[in-house]
């Protein structure tokens, strides 16, 4: 499915059972996956002012956790604003944090001024951005200069042993399951591992963020290589 207007409409019909489908599928883990992940950007925010653009923003799980969270390092949080396309996802969002900033745009074009945040955070999303090159590139434009980029993706193993091929079944074969069963949308939790085989391993990714101007500082990958985490900087103007 490479219909980006598709992928849209399949995610705002799975909405509202968006997230008890991913604590069951993740046994919970990627609340500890994202929780690392803004721990290691606020890490760079000590009593200093951040402002943060959640980029496929979905139901707001990460933005929840950078209005928690920042307090905790003294970060002065001057802006916290959730970019997505999908109505659905962005419905469940409001109706969760609904004093929270919402921007209904798509990753290639979020409607935000050039240079206006510090950090740009995508959590499982940009596999789902079509215009992905496109997409790397306008995070570039919206962040200061120095500012950083956090992407959490499910990304494809490095090695084939035994320990990948546990991770491709549990994948493959039972993802999608859990996922109709909580959600009773076949296609929906099809596309998850389809998508997945078709994002981009480790290197190749570090790559595209070399070319949009970021240096890359940790690509870290987590739980059999299931999830990476990649902090990048921008380091110049494209
Ligand atoms: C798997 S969900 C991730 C949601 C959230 N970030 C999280 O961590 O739970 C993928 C999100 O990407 C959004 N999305 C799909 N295509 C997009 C695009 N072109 N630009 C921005 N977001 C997009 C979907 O609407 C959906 O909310």
């Amino acid at each position: 499915m490479k219909n980006q207007n598709k992928i849209i409409e399949m995610f705002s019909a799975i909405a509202p059972t968006y997230d008890k489908a991913n604590r069951v599928m993740s046994m919970g883990l990627d609340i500890q996956w994202r929780k690392d992940a803004v721990a290691a950007v606020l890490a760079n925010f000590i009593n200093r002012d951040v402002s943060v653009a959640d980029i496929a923003c979905g139901t707001g799980d990460m933005m929840g956790l950078w209005y928690e969270r920042a307090k905790g390092y003294n970060a002065n949080l001057t802006r916290l604003v959730g970019v997505d396309p999908s109505s659905g996802m962005l419905k469940v969002a409001k109706e969760k944090y609904p004093k929270f900033e919402f921007i209904q745009a798509h990753a290639a074009d979020t409607k935000l001024e050039e240079k206006s945040v510090d950090v740009v955070s995508i959590s499982y999303g940009i596999r789902n951005v079509v215009e992905r090159v496109k997409a790397l590139e306008e995070f570039n434009k919206i962040l200061k200069t120095g500012g950083y980029l956090v992407v959490l993706e499910f990304t494809k193993p490095s090695k084939n042993g035994l320990v990948a091929k546990a991770r491709d079944f549990y994948i493959s074969k039972i993802l999608p399951k859990i996922g109709e069963k909580i959600s009773k949308n076949k296609e929906a939790y099809e596309y998850l591992p389809n998508s997945i085989e078709q994002f981009l391993d480790v290197e190749t990714f570090k790559r595209e963020l070399l070319n949009a101007g970021f240096s890359v500082e940790i690509a870290k990958s987590y739980t059999f290589e299931v999830s990476t985490l990649f902090l990048a900087k921008k380091v110049r103007d494209l």
